[in-house]
């Protein structure tokens, strides 16, 4: 098994990706730390973090913007970083929006016109629901600022991890799509037909809000035609950092059997596209056998030592569970090792408490950046 430190070595970027819950934002706040720890400067991008965890590392809930986290949680951890550097941040879909929409607009009347309009505010709220795509371009953003050694991206929790590598795509796709073209062709069929079919109901809209949509609209797509050019340069550009040699992907997943399918089928997809992978993760891990007697009949043993008959069948039962539980992640951890090399693959325990703050991280990190010999831990069912 490899270290996480020796998959990243000359890496600039890392984008920890996985299906719902499996421990992304974890994985990447933990690698981000153990990177800082390890005399780097690190900043973290993360996604809906779980509260405590952004508490405790100082994430601000505004203003998306890296923070660093206070050097002093390292010295309480006992780390000293060295000239390393943790800053952490979460993201802001909206307002990573806003600020493409300022970085495209070619003047400042037209980007005023954008931003104050109606159409946009609810569109760009809409948009920014595709957390996978702003995720990118923050990563692009901060990259190009060329601030730190590594960038560590946590992605949007979503089903299937695929969707954050169809990002660029949709977003394009939404663009440069019919329903879009129509309304950014002002002189086109389409607006002039919509033009009339609507404005009788904007016209009553309008009298009874005082508010006029039809103007707004126009406005809206005369403003945002001039910049679907950008638009579409920057979203290649983002590709182009997604596939750079210097950026990694880590899957991160869970032991069962749908989560380790999930994460083939992703690898798959990575190499399909072409894009760098550098290892996978498998969290929340359940081990067995420490006892050496999974196949023996613990009652007797167990009733000497508790006194009863009916605690001691249940104790057994619940450990031949756990047992079986850990078979099965042995075997499943034992397939993705098959297919993706046992280099690439690094377990995690399932801990006996969740993981909010610095020093949960670390305790993370003792498994993330152990390499050879695998640290093993008895975890306790939940
Ligand atoms: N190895 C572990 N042992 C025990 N608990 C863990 C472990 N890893 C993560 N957790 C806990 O599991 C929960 C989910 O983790 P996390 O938020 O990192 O998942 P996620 O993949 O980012 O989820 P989402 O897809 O919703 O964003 C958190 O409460 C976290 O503290
Ligand atoms: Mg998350």
């Amino acid at each position: 098994m490899a270290s996480i430190a020796e998959l990243l070595e000359g890496k600039r970027v890392c984008i920890c990706a996985g299906s719902g819950g499996v421990g992304k934002t974890t994985s990447a706040a933990a690698i981000a730390a153990g990177m800082a720890a390890r005399g780097k400067r690190v900043a973290v991008l993360t996604i809906d973090p779980a509260k405590r965890l952004a508490d405790s590392l100082g994430m601000p809930e505004l203003g998306n913007v890296e923070r660093r986290v206070d050097p002093e949680l390292f010295a309480a951890a006992g780390i000293d970083p060295g000239t390393g550097e943790l800053w952490a941040m979460m993201l802001d879909a909206k307002q990573t929006f806003d600020e493409v929409i300022r970085k495209n607009a070619p003047d400042a009347e037209t980007r005023e016109r954008i931003l104050s309009n109606r159409i946009y505010q609810q569109l760009s709220a809409a948009l920014a629901g595709s957390q996978e795509y702003m995720a990118m371009e923050k990563l692009y953003e901060i990259h190009a600022d060329d601030r730190y050694d590594l960038l560590v991206l946590d992605t949007p929790p979503s089903p299937n991890a695929l969707d954050f590598l169809d990002a660029p795509r949709r977003l394009l796709q939404f663009i440069e799509g019919r329903a879009l073209q129509v309304f950014l062709k002002p002189t086109g069929l389409g607006m002039r037909v919509f033009g009339r079919g609507a404005s009788v109901m904007f016209s009553i809209l309008r009298r009874i809000t005082g508010v006029d949509l039809l103007e707004d609209l126009a406005e809206f797509f005369g403003a945002f035609g001039g910049m679907v050019g950008g638009f579409r340069e920057r979203a290649r550009r983002v590709g182009e950092l997604l596939a750079d040699p210097e950026t990694s992907f880590v899957l991160v997943c869970g032991a069962q059997d749908e989560p380790v399918a999930q994460a083939l089928r992703f690898h798959d997809k990575l190499v399909e596209s072409k894009l760098p992978f550098a290892g996978a993760i498998v969290n929340k891990v359940h081990y067995g056998g420490e006892l050496g007697s999974e196949g023996a009949d613990l009652v007797p043993a167990l009733r000497a030592e508790l006194g009863d008959d009916g605690l001691a069948r249940r104790v057994a039962a619940n450990f031949a569970d756990f047992t079986a539980l850990a078979s099965h992640d042995r075997h499943n951890i034992e397939r993705l090792a098959a297919a993706l090399g046992t280099d690439a693959v690094i377990e995690v325990p399932y801990l006996d408490h969740d993981v909010h703050d610095l020093s949960g991280l670390v305790e993370i990190n003792r498994y993330l950046f152990a390499s050879g010999e695998k640290e093993r831990a008895v975890t306790v069912a939940r």
